[in-house]
């Protein structure tokens, strides 16, 4: 496995790759590896000749500088496990490298940056559209896998790559989740042991709104959820949403031939954490 620190070095090894007509799949991480990761490199390893990975904590998209400081770092252990899963290259860039100027750029993706994520997180989704335009310059991959518990970002990301034409496809992967229910994160470290243990109460009410969507009106349904989570002290819900899993715009009733989508968000101790489920049955 190659890593790589400096853009040039990265590009000069992809752009030889790809001229001797490998395919390049990319999993672009800010590192804390956990399986959810490792599942996205093995997709990419299946359906791609190489397989790149980057790892970078990328400041410009943290609202918060405590969540930002706080957010793990274990490189070594990263790249391990990278190799571990097949990974042929990582890069693994300072912010220096990556920002040695100040950043401008301001994307708009209208509604899509303002709902939920965008309403709670000023700036994130223009930090996070400018690092991964500048990945996807780096890299040109052919294919680019993303995991569906940010999904909100995998909208903004879709919508980007319209807008700047960027040719790569967006390969969106299913949540992984513990055997208790709670989606793979890098800051579910964070969490002390009691705080672990309730964490799955927000995958246990995702799955008990959609059994409940056909019985009760939606804003009765959000309202009940909204309580079942915050009888616990130590947490506190910011939203939960029923939304259009296109436009993400909230959805006042339900119809089963819409595609749509449950996402929640909600603090517990120092963590925010984010989930969604799909509504529809097949
Ligand atoms: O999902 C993440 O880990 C990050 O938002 C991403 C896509 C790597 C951009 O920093």
């Amino acid at each position: 496995m190659q890593v790589f620190e400096h853009i040039t070095d990265t590009t000069d090894f992809i752009q030889s790759q790809k001229n001797n007509g490998k395919q390049i799949g990319f999993v672009p991480t800010m590192g804390a590896l956990h399986d959810g990761h490792i599942s996205l490199v093995n997709r990419a390893r299946e359906e791609n000749d190489m397989v790149v990975a980057s790892i970078f904590v990328n400041p410009i998209q943290f609202n918060n500088k405590e969540d930002l400081e706080k957010y793990p770092r274990k490189p070594q252990r990263d790249m391990d496990l990278l190799k571990v899963a097949g990974c042929n290259v990582v890069f693994h860039p300072s912010a220096k490298e990556m920002y040695p100027d100040e950043v401008t750029r301001k994307y708009d993706f209208g509604s899509l940056e303002k709902v939920m994520e965008g309403k709670f997180r000023p700036g994130h989704f223009n930090g996070v559209a400018v690092v991964v335009k500048k990945l996807f310059d780096i890299i040109s991959p052919d294919n680019a896998y993303f995991g569906e518990k940010d999904f909100q970002q995998l909208a903004v990301i879709k919508a980007l790559v319209k807008k700047e034409n960027i040719p790569v496809n967006i390969i969106s992967c299913p949540t992984i989740r513990e055997s208790d229910g709670l989606a793979m994160s890098s800051r579910n470290e964070r969490l002390n042991k009691e705080q672990r243990k309730l964490a799955p109460v927000l995958y246990k009410t995702l799955k008990e709104i959609r059994e409940r969507i056909h019985k009760k009106p939606i804003p009765e349904i959000i309202s009940w959820a909204t309580g079942e989570i915050n009888q616990y002290p130590e947490m506190k819900v910011e939203y939960i949403e029923i939304v259009d899993s296109e436009t993400l715009l909230p959805l006042q009733t339900f119809n089963n031939n819409v595609p749509s989508r449950i996402c929640i968000a909600a603090i517990l101790g120092p963590v925010r954490l984010i989930d969604n489920i799909s509504l529809n049955m097949n």
